[in-house]
């Protein structure tokens, strides 16, 4: 069979000349580790989200490894996170010695089960992370009454609001990806965000090794360079019209795919989704896995790039039974391209096919 060479990706960056520009500049400056660009760029997501700082690097993984250490959470201590989800919460807390338990989610928003939640709390649990799935907010009012600290998991859906909030200002600390296809993006890179300086202050000593006065188990190199920080910076300077595009994009889809029967997005009163993916849900059948499968590839040989919005929920990975909403969801789950470089062509193109093969 002939793939279509005009291929709509899954998620490409969004990417311009200022982009080219501030990152030259950088090169220019002879400053290309982590200097004043960092430092910068901590301080404009900070005051983004609207929170007191935030502590640049690496990746996401590492923000979130990060952030369950400056909470001190330990060997043996339990973490609860949801299995409709990357793998990257579970690694970090494996990595760090800790006990992943895992819980369902509500299938509706796929965000985190707070009912299960609660039934997975022991005396060792040290926190929740969670995470705000697809570019919308997960509904945090439950968990905060549970006692434990949450780690906000805004890798997805930095930009949405909870009754006009930002996300990102609740839990005890808050971690973001700018992964190179992410909402805002500098090839790969993370940061944590907390109102506690203690919490920043533990981040920063840790995430690298250098010059510190006894050797820390924990430390590692996790540091971002001026160079990225300058592109998330540039990124940043047009983040309000990245979410415009999604937004227009998002509308588009819903008038045109809302006649085919498929589930669209929920977006609860009061919460903003600004649609880092746009996700339907098919009408589970018998077979709903393999004519997820049949569906992926009859769109890829028409040009358009869709996906499972997880790759393989934990649950699958961990061959855990017990989570029949991930199950639901890792079945009839599908992941449309948008992004604000879309053009308006490959927008329709997309609707149109989708339209056509689930008519
Ligand atoms: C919800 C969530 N958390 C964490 C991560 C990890 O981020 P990174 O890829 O920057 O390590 C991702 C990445 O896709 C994610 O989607």
């Amino acid at each position: 069979m002939t793939v279509s060479l005009a291929m709509i990706p899954h998620s490409r960056p969004s990417l311009g000349d200022e982009d080219v520009e501030a990152v030259t500049a950088v090169l220019g400056s002879g400053q290309l580790g982590q200097g004043p660009r960092v430092e910068q760029f901590e301080r404009a997501v900070a005051a983004f989200v609207g929170v007191h700082g935030g502590v640049a690097v690496s990746s996401g993984t590492a923000a979130l490894e990060l952030a369950l250490l400056a909470l001190g959470v330990g060997p043996d201590d339990e973490v609860i996170l949801p299995s409709y989800v990357c793998a990257a919460p579970w690694l970090a807390v494996v990595r760090i010695g800790a006990r992943p338990r895992i819980v369902d989610i509500d299938l509706a928003t796929f965000a985190i089960d707070p009912g299960a939640t609660r039934k997975a709390l022991s005396p060792r649990t040290r926190a929740i992370i969670v995470p705000h799935p697809f570019g919308l907010a997960a509904d945090l009012t439950k968990l905060q009454t549970l006692g434990v600290p949450l780690v906000e998991d805004c890798a997805q859906t930095l930009g949405a609001t909870v009754v006009g909030r930002q996300v990102g200002r609740v839990g005890q600390v808050t971690v973001c990806s700018f992964y190179a296809t992410k909402l805002l993006c500098t090839g790969e890179g993370g940061m944590l965000l907390s109102n506690d300086e203690a919490i920043l202050e533990k981040a920063r000593a840790l995430r690298e090794y250098d010059e510190e006065p006894s050797l820390q188990a924990g430390s590692f190199n996790f540091k971002m360079t001026d160079l990225q920080a300058a592109l998330g910076l540039s990124q940043l300077s047009r983040f309000r019209s990245f979410l415009e595009r999604r937004a227009a994009i998002a509308a588009y889809y819903q008038r045109a795919l809302g006649p085919t029967g498929v589930l669209l997005p929920t977006v609860p009163e009061g919460r903003t989704h600004i649609y880092y993916r746009y996700v339907v849900r098919l009408r589970p059948s018998h077979d709903s896995q393999a004519s997820m499968d049949a569906l992926l590839t009859r769109l890829e040989h028409r040009g358009v790039q869709c996906r499972r919005p997880v790759f393989r929920a934990l649950h699958r990975y961990l061959n855990l039974d017990g989570y029949p909403a991930s199950e639901q969801a890792s079945e009839t789950a599908l992941s449309v391209p948008i992004y604000p470089s879309m053009t308006d062509d490959e927008m329709t193109r997309t609707a149109r096919m989708l339209c056509e093969e689930l008519a």
